[in-house]
């Protein structure tokens, strides 16, 4: 492995506190809200704070009901058995609703956007990229229905906050008969065409983890329009009891049901979101100008329809001006090259500095555990997610970092291409 070329010059010290990727940032009424559960021992998976989020959610984003999780990935995996027992009714003995079922997933995100049809005995294509969004590439969903025309599922993502192409996706969804889940889990309060995200699909997902744009420290939350599914998902995530005086049960359950705990911290966050979503814009920003004149790039969006709300600052370094750089299934190696640089390099000389940056999402299909999998690559037969993994890297987003910190970043990225 190569030295960080200049991890040693004294111009660049390390922050003495580390810089993240994106942080949980508390204010106040949190605790109050907190307190108010524990002072009226609402400690409990009812109470207040659940329902106060759950309408202050259902407002934001735009649909008649938001229902409390105990995660992003459990509110996906309610939205894809609710979805799947729409399409193809109620599960058989096996109890698995998308069993032997083709599901299209966007290729380029994180693992847990795909789990749950694993979960419910479903098989995912994975879709490629499109350069202009990093999302789902309707062209290539297109391709998928011809080649599947039996699919009638579709999970596509927001990737780190930046929408997809979601009126082209929703149109080809439509014209196949197909439901659309949409995983907003990154792009709470993204707004695109004038609608929140999470409002586009026949079901929306968000997640409040530790490193979203506001958090519980942990929850998540499913969206819909229709109050029988509102009530499906309530019932399965509480055990799926049976209103009768004893323990009866026709389904099976899950207890996903959020704490009302979380749910003060989240009631507390959400008035924040709005404040939190222009501090990531003015970071964005602040990247985009200070890397200015480099041979890279910034996470694209559509300039005139969309308006992200930027969790994650991304960079995609161009092509010629990448230098030589090896990844096997662990470990990456590059070599220093001057006026170029690469992913690994840049990681290297942020974390000398204490801050955190990330690669891009390692593409479904890369991955050990779902390479067997069909996937669909762009028009060209191009592979863009392993491309834009290739390439491409987040950088620190924590929007707790101070200005000269992030001049600091930036100063190393274009040392990075000395
Ligand atoms: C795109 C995407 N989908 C789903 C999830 C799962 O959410 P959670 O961690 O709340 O389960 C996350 C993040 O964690 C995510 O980034």
């Amino acid at each position: 492995m190569e030295q960080i070329h200049n991890a040693l010059n004294p111009k660049r010290e390390a922050f003495d506190s580390r810089v993240y990727l994106a942080s949980p940032t508390m204010h106040q009424e949190e605790q109050h809200y907190i307190e108010e559960a524990f002072r009226t021992n609402w400690v409990s998976t009812v109470g207040a704070n659940l329902d106060r989020m759950e309408e202050l959610l259902s407002e934001l984003i735009g649909r008649p009901y938001a229902v409390a999780l105990a995660s992003g990935t459990a509110a996906l995996h309610m939205a894809i058995r609710a979805a799947a027992v729409k399409l193809y009714g109620e599960p058989g003995p096996s109890r698995l609703s998308l069993k032997g079922k083709r599901v299209f997933c966007s290729d380029l995100t994180f693992a847990a956007s795909v789990n749950p049809v694993i979960y419910e005995g479903g098989e995912p294509v994975f879709i490629d990229s499109e350069y202009e969004t990093w999302n789902m590439d309707p062209e290539a969903l297109e391709r998928a229905f011809r080649l599947y025309p039996e699919v009638k599922l579709v999970v596509m993502v927001h990737l780190y906050g930046t929408p997809a192409r979601i009126r082209q996706i929703r149109a080809l969804c439509d014209a196949h008969n197909a439901l659309l889940i949409e995983d907003a889990a990154e792009s709470l309060g993204t707004v695109y065409r004038g609608r929140q995200t999470g409002s586009f699909g026949d079901l929306g997902v968000i997640s409040f983890n530790g490193n979203k744009i506001i958090t519980g420290s942990c929850g998540g939350a499913l969206l819909c329009d229709d109050e029988q599914t509102m009530r499906r998902v309530r019932k399965w995530s509480t055990q799926s009891r049976e209103p009768v005086a004893w323990y009866q049960h026709r389904e099976i359950g899950y207890n996903y049901r959020l704490s009302n705990l979380i749910a003060g911290v989240i009631r507390g966050q959400i008035p924040w979101l709005g404040e939190h979503k222009a501090r990531k814009t003015a970071l964005y920003e602040r990247y985009r100008d200070g890397l200015r004149g480099l041979p890279l790039r910034m996470n694209p969006y559509e300039q005139e329809l969309a308006e992200p709300n930027h969790w994650l600052s991304c960079v995609l370094i161009d092509r010629e001006a990448m230098c030589p750089q090896r990844r096997d299934a662990e470990r990456a190696e590059y070599t220093h090259t001057g006026g170029k640089s690469c992913p690994t390099e840049i990681l290297e000389a942020i974390a000398a500095l204490n801050a955190e940056g990330r690669p891009i999402w390692k593409p479904m299909h890369l991955q050990p555990v779902y390479g067997a999998y069909p996937f669909v690559p762009a028009e060209d037969g191009r592979d863009v997610g392993a491309d834009l993994f290739a390439r491409g890297l987040c950088l620190p987003s924590d929007i707790k970092m101070k200005d000269w910190q992030q001049e600091r970043i930036i100063e190393v990225i274009r040392d990075c291409f000395r």
